[in-house]
This record gives C-alpha cells, sequence and structure tokens, in this order.
C-alpha cells in the first residue's frame, strides 16, 4: 500500500457540487500510511459543506475497495473558503467570500436569516463577520444583544463581537431612539466605512444585510467589492415573490451571480395541536426559483422562538442549536456556503436541494 495507490482510489470520488474529483481538486492532503492503518485530510471549499458526510462515506467505500478496513481509516473531513475573486474589484483585505442578502420588500426576514446563518457558519468553523447595510433601518444589534458603540482605535472602527460573530451597523453609532435621515451619497460612504475602516481580520465569510428593494445601498455593495453573490429572503406568497423577481433583476444587471432563494415564513406548526397552516402558503420561493432558473436554499417556519430570539438578542441559533429550526439555519447556512463555493469555482450547476 501507497500514497500513491491511496490517491489513484480518491480519485475516483467527485465532489457533486464541483462535479470533479477531490484529487483533481486538490482537497486531499496528509495521506499518513502505518502498516494496515490510514488517515488523511479531506479540505473541501467550506467547513458548512452541507454533503460532507456524503463525500466521507465515499471516500471510506473508495479505500476500503482497495484493501483497508473502515476501522482502520481516519479521515479529517475539514474545509477552507477559497477567496472569491473578481478582475478589476478589490475588496477588504483577509476577507475571503462576501455574501449580499437581499429581499425585495421589508419584513420578511432578512436581518433574522443574516444573524442565523452568520452564526449557523460560524459553528460549522467558519470565521464569519456580518454587516448591517441597513444605514437607515439597522437591526442587527438588537439581535445580536448589544446596541453599545464600539471602539475606536487611530481612526480604525473595532467591529462588535458577539456569539462568536464580528458586526458592525448604525445601529451601535448613533443613539437607537435617533433617525438616521440621510440622502444617497451619504448612505454610500458610511458602507465604504464598514467595509474599509473596520477591523475584520481574517474572515471566511462577511454576511451583509441588505435593506429591502434595490436602492442606494444595494448599488454601493453591487459596486464596490467582489461579491461571491447575492441571496433572496422571501415569504411565499405572491406580493413578496414578484418584488424578489426586482432583487434578482437587479443582481443580473449588476453581474452578480445568485446564490438562491430562501423562503422565509414558510407554514406554521401549532405547538398545542401539531397542526400545520400555510399563513402566507407555500412553496412559492422554490417555484420562483424554478422560474428564475437559480438555486432554492430552503425554507424556514414560522417559529415563536425565532422572533423571540430575535426579539430578545438570543438567536435562537446561538442559544438552542440542538432546536429543530437552528438545523433549518444550519441546512440553509451550508446550501448558501455550497452555492457560494460553486459560484467562486464559476462552475455553476444545480445545487442539491435540502
Ligand atoms: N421564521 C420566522 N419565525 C418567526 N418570526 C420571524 C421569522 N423570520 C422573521 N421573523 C420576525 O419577523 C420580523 C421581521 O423580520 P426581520 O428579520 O427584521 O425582517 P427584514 O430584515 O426583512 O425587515 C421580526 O420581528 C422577526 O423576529
Ligand atoms: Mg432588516
Amino acid at each position: 500500500m501507497n500514497v500513491e495507490k491511496v490517491k489513484q482510489a480518491l480519485s475516483k470520488v467527485n465532489d457533486p457540487e464541483l462535479q470533479k474529483d477531490l484529487v483533481s481538486l486538490n482537497m486531499v492532503r496528509d495521506i499518513k500510511i502505518d502498516g494496515d492503518k490510514l488517515s488523511l485530510t479531506v479540505m473541501l471549499t467550506t467547513p458548512a459543506c452541507p454533503l460532507k458526510a456524503l463525500i466521507e462515506e465515499e471516500c471510506t467505500k473508495a479505500l476500503v475497495a482497495i484493501g483497508f478496513k473502515p476501522e482502520n481509516i481516519k479521515i479529517n473531513m475539514t474545509g477552507e473558503v477559497r477567496q472569491h475573486n473578481i478582475q478589476g474589484k478589490e475588496g477588504p483585505k483577509g476577507i475571503s467570500q462576501i455574501i449580499a442578502i437581499s429581499s425585495g420588500k421589508g419584513g420578511v426576514g432578512k436581518t433574522t436569516v443574516s444573524v442565523n446563518i452568520a452564526i449557523a457558519l460560524s459553528q460549522a468553523g467558519a470565521r464569519v463577520g456580518l454587516l448591517d447595510a441597513d444605514i437607515t433601518g439597522p437591526n442587527i444589534p438588537i439581535m445580536m444583544g448589544s446596541q453599545d458603540p464600539p471602539i475606536v482605535e487611530n481612526g480604525k472602527i473595532i467591529p462588535k463581537e458577539n456569539y462568536g460573530i464580528k458586526y458592525i451597523s448604525m445601529g451601535v453609532l448613533v443613539p437607537p431612539d435617533q433617525p438616521v435621515v440621510w440622502r444617497g451619497p451619504m448612505l454610500d460612504g458610511v458602507i465604504k466605512q464598514f467595509l474599509r475602516d473596520v477591523v475584520w481580520g481574517e474572515l471566511d465569510y462577511l454576511i451583509v444585510d441588505l435593506p429591502p428593494g434595490t436602492g442606494d445601498a444595494q448599488l454601493t455593495i453591487c459596486q464596490a467589492v467582489p461579491l461571491a453573490g447575492g441571496v433572496i429572503v422571501t415569504t411565499p406568497q405572491d406580493v413578496a415573490l414578484l418584488d424578489s423577481k426586482k432583487s434578482i433583476n437587479m443582481f443580473k444587471q449588476m453581474k452578480v451571480s445568485i446564490l438562491g432563494i430562501v423562503e422565509n415564513m414558510s407554514f406554521f406548526i401549532c405547538p398545542k395541536c401539531n397542526e400545520r397552516t400555510e399563513i402566507f402558503s407555500c412553496g412559492g420561493g422554490e417555484n420562483a426559483a424554478n422560474t428564475f432558473g437559480v438555486p432554492f436554499l430552503g425554507r424556514i417556519p414560522i417559529e415563536l422562538e425565532v422572533r423571540i430570539g430575535g426579539d430578545s438578542g438570543k438567536p435562537i441559533t446561538a442559544i438552542n442549536p440542538e432546536h429543530p429550526i437552528s438545523k433549518t439555519f444550519k441546512e440553509v447556512a451550508g446550501q448558501i456556503a455550497a452555492s457560494a463555493s460553486v459560484t467562486t469555482f464559476n462552475v455553476r450547476q444545480p445545487v442539491v436541494m435540502i
């Protein structure tokens, strides 16, 4: 048995999303053979890869086929997020992928999704930041549990940190009851400052929570940085879907990859009788994704604890990671990360549905 034979076996295992084998993708590392024992690392494109377990299983099968016993195989499944490069656009140093969360209309749960998927990505092992680009209606500080101002050092803002997430928001720079009454160019300036003058450090993902619609903040983000892609959050009813079409067209016009659609508030399960009610109907997000030819990233039900977690600054994914809805957020986060990996590899293929 030797390293070459192991590589040969693993060159038959594909990353289902990138549709290439693990060896050509340079994902197989640190192969160590000690008698009949084998250990190796599989370096995926994101620690949040939703197909981690499946790929591990396929690797084990391939290695058993060349004579290793399953109990003698040790695979360290991990991931490193690759830098998303767009020619002619430079993002903040040290940030691998910037992902914008958008919606056609307000109140559909953009901020809720941004916060919970940021936490889910961090729980999967990624380094994550959260930028609140909703300058006039900043909700990130409430949902992240602290509205106190950040420290400023040598003209640079040290981002706030909670639940393992670094974050910045206009809501920590102005008193909570003060309105921010600003014109477009001023919004542009502060968003650029949030990108360039905040000490983000090394991040795998910077999640950007956009205001609703297709205005100045969206333009600034799309133009200023090499976005890995945009996610559209919608509720399932027709009026929200109609608005999300505008978001999709905006990203298309700005030549930003669309990572997919998340359907929020899909249904409600009564905690007393378990009856399922589709308050805003259900399935519209997936239909829209199919119609527009973009990935569907999953559906999130209406859940009392999500709302309470948001209002109290204790996001459910952080406080109760074993709750079924936290698992749903983890699945959606995995789909978003996978879609961003595919975009970064520039080999867009349909992303596996949940
Ligand atoms: N899946 C959900 N279940 C229950 N409440 C939710 C859910 N998603 C969002 N909410 C609540 O709906 C309100 C609006 O959500 P928010 O994230 O602020 O939307 P947006 O950022 O799109 O305006 C908030 O009070 C939030 O707690
Ligand atoms: Mg919001």
